[in-house]
């Protein structure tokens, strides 16, 4: 048994890893065949990913994927920690599952994800919820087939939690999602230690792949016909400092645009590490689509500071000025939270100014949500929720007002659009276009899903644009 501790994850001394290849454990290939599992997975793209390594890992075992979880055998759980909302949906899921298991006793269930490098929920599972038969964290997911094994052969709960990092597994086996889209992780874990936020002590510190290994990936996707990937890591701007002397982000998304892949997007940017060079190659190729998500956080620099944010107002303008100058017709979205302990209304107006400068194409609001362990859980919080939820509607008010703005622009314009496929409630087929925008069109010929087609758009809404097909 391990189980979480802060202090260790926590910890920002010099951790030393290897790159390893993953292996599977020939002697459990197939040994679950015939039975069948539900998987849900709440939280981010890299939650979403890591899915689809479990998901492989899974049916290795021989396990088969239910879209219904009354028809499982093994329930698991990829969860999220970073607001108390994601935190009571898996534990509400989880009071589900309990009263399923006491009609079904031979149900087993587990949970992962970054809840479970939390101490304190842990500790809750191991008091509380006895019929968890496994848990396991973020730092062992290829190690799911054994720790499934065990848990189901003893018969007894078993949590497998390391605290730090371990090694970097390359080859660990995928099944995706998609067949036109892919997630290529660049980047695990953060060190930036934003005061508000645990993903530092849920993923670790951060670790690059190698150039080569990433490469390689991208090659293999090319060969089965993808269209689109995306780059992944908490700060992706980050890349390859910890690695090398002189490879980052920008030589890294040069090698690939080099390739012959049609789109390529990289998420999440933090606005610290964003270098002039990194842009310059991001308006160069025609193959990096021009969408920025460049999270802001607050307007307001005492906020900023509070918050470990390491740029001012100012230098985050200047920021995003240069990258819409250098690169054209670029979309750039945003994250805000409202409600930071000790946020005046004049701390929130600078946001609101900030937005109104801005004008982003899209933005993800939240109200500030204690977490366990930050340094922000300490500081004296008088803001009512009242008026923090208030201050989310004024905000979300303006931001939609641009959301709307930025679309129009598009009328009568024509763009390329990704298609994804047909959606149920419109009959029109729907995709992405470059600057990421939701696009439902009609088409008066069959379309191939993974395609990507030129589209005049007819009208905007706030979240989505409506278009015909041009032939
Ligand atoms: N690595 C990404 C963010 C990942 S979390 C980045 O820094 O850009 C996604 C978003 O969740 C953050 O940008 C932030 O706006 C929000 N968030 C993180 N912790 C939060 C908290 N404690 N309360 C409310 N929102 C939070
Ligand atoms: Fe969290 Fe900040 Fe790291 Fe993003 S950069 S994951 S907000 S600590
Ligand atoms: Fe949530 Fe972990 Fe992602 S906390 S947002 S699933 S890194």
């Amino acid at each position: 048994m391990n189980i979480p501790n802060y202090v260790e994850a926590k910890s920002t001394d010099k951790r030393s890893y290897k790159r390893v290849d993953f292996e599977f454990d020939k002697k459990i290939k197939n040994k679950y065949r015939g039975k069948k599992f539900f998987l849900k997975t709440y939280g981010c793209q890299m939650n979403e990913h890591d899915s689809e390594n479990i998901e492989a890992l899974l049916e290795y075992l021989g396990f088969e994927k239910v879209s219904d979880y009354y028809d499982a055998d093994l329930i698991l759980l990829n969860t999220c920690s970073i607001r108390e909302n994601a935190h009571n949906k898996a534990f509400g899921m989880l009071g589900r599952i309990k009263h399923l298991k006491s009609e079904k006793k031979n149900l087993i269930v587990g949970l992962c994800g970054c809840m479970a490098q939390e101490a304190s929920v842990v500790d809750e599972i191991m008091r509380d919820y006895r019929f968890v038969n496994f848990v396991f964290g973020t730092h062992n997911l290829h190690e799911l087939p054994n720790i499934l094994d065990k848990a189901i052969t003893e018969d007894k709960q078993e949590i497998e939690v390391f605290s730090r990092e371990g090694d970097l597994v390359e080859g660990v086996p995928v099944v995706r999602a998609n067949s036109y889209k892919a997630y290529v992780n660049i980047i695990y874990g953060c060190n930036k230690f934003c005061t508000y936020c645990i993903v530092p002590y849920t993923r670790g510190r951060e670790r690059s792949r190698l150039k080569e290994d990433i490469l390689k990936e991208v090659d293999e996707l090319i060969e089965d016909s993808y269209k689109e990937i995306t780059l992944l890591g908490q700060n992706v701007n980050a890349y390859g400092k910890d690695i090398y002397e002189d490879y980052t982000l920008g030589n890294l998304l040069e090698d690939i645009a080099k390739k012959d892949i049609p789109r390529i997007r990289f998420m999440t940017s933090h606005p610290w590490d964003f270098t002039d060079s990194m842009i310059e190659v991001i308006g160069k190729y025609p193959n990096i689509m021009p969408s920025v998500h460049l999270p802001v956080q607050s307007g307001s620099n005492r906020i900023l500071k509070l918050m470990g944010r390491r740029y001012t107002k100012e230098s985050y303008l200047e920021l995003f000025d240069k990258i819409k100058k250098i690169v054209p017709g670029c979309a750039i979205s945003t994250d805000i939270i409202v409600g930071f302990p000790g946020e005046t209304e004049e701390d929130f107006k600078e946001t609101l100014d900030l937005v109104e400068k801005c004008k982003y194409d899209n933005a993800f609001t939240f109200i500030f949500s204690k977490r366990d362990g930050t340094p922000a859980c300490k500081l004296e919080d008088k803001v009512s929720m009242e008026e923090k939820e208030e201050r989310l509607q004024r905000l979300n008010e303006v931001v939609n007002k641009y959301f709307l703005e930025n679309n129009k622009k598009l009328e009568n314009k024509e763009v390329l659009v990704l298609v994804e496929g047909v959606s149920e409630k419109k009959k029109m087929y729907f995709g992405y276009s470059e600057t990421n925008k939701l696009i439902n069109f009609s088409a008066s010929k069959n379309l191939e899903v993974g395609s990507i087609v030129k589209v005049k758009i007819t009208s905007a809404k706030t979240w989505s644009l409506d278009g015909v097909l041009v032939e």
